[in-house]
């Protein structure tokens, strides 16, 4: 294995000849990072996968719905279909879907509102409390009406360029820590190229699955990549700045200091 013999930091060979200070730093920031993506991992699936679990779809359906909009059209229609079928008769349900396939109008609203009234609002409505979207006025039952098609592009113009600034300032600094580390050069070069790979792949098929459902994979598989990515990016460094040194690779083949 072929090492350099000085690197950025200085004339320290391995991460464990670091001063104390520096391999601090990295532990605090290492772990920070770690502890961010599983709350990041934590909020997708409460946001994005769980909700549509509950209403029996598979996971990656549900990211294709995020992308794309609702198969059934609104929101409204796909929670009567799904998770609020419970909530009503049958019939109730129909004369809901109805208005909202006759347009969703003012003038029809007065029909279906009672219905509202007697199933849904102890929920949806200010007073209850709950985090879900009142359904007490026109206004507010009619935006849950609209044919969803998912992000516009202002949205996801947004998001991805948020995500690409961001997570490329993780990278860079979870891999110039890693290239500190001694492993074998292509596995090295491989960890440290990955992730980059992965948020490209990820963020186009953001797009792209509004025009190919086949995309969702691969924003999934993106994800799960950029995931194994940065926990090697952030456990080999920590074992090695850390794990006695019988036990380090690190500690092996150590060239001597000129
Ligand atoms: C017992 C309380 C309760 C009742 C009654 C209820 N809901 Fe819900 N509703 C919820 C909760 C909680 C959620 C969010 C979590 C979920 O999706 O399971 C929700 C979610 C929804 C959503 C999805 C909102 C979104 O952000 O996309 C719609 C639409 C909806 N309900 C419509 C209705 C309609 C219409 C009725 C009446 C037929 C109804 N609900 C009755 C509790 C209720």
């Amino acid at each position: 294995m072929t090492m350099e013999r000085t690197n950025p930091l200085g004339q320290a060979q391995t991460l464990r000849e670091l001063s104390l200070a520096l391999r601090t730093l990295f532990t605090a920031f290492l772990l920070t990072i770690g502890f961010g993506y599983l709350a990041a991992v934590f909020y997708l699936f409460l946001v994005d996968i769980d909700p549509h679990l509950k209403m029996g779809m598979r996971p990656i359906a549900g990211i294709e719905m995020k992308y794309r909009g609702q198969p059934s059209g609104s929101r409204l229609e796909a929670a009567l279909r799904g998770a609020m079928a419970d909530k009503l008769r049958p019939e109730e349900r129909d004369a809901i879907v109805g208005w909202v396939r006759g347009g969703a109008t003012q003038a029809g609203f007065g029909q279906i509102k009672p219905i509202l009234d007697r199933s849904c609002t102890v929920c949806h409505s200010a007073k209850s409390g709950l985090p879900v979207p009142p359904l007490d006025s026109f206004e507010t039952v009619a935006k849950l009406a609209e044919t969803d098609r998912g992000p516009s592009f202002v949205q996801l113009a947004r998001v991805s360029h948020v995500h690409l600034f961001g997570l490329s300032f993780i990278f860079l600094l979870t891999g110039t820590i890693f290239t500190l580390t001694a492993v074998a050069p292509t596995f090295k070069l491989t960890v440290v190229a990955l992730p980059f790979v992965a948020i490209w792949a990820d963020i186009a098929s953001w797009w792209l699955t509004r025009y190919e459902p086949l995309f969702a994979y691969v924003v999934f598989v993106g994800g799960a990549l950029m995931g194994a990515a940065l926990a090697v990016q952030i456990l080999v460094p920590l074992w090695q700045m850390w794990a006695p040194r019988s036990n380090a690779t690190a500690a092996t083949a150590r060239p001597s200091k000129s």
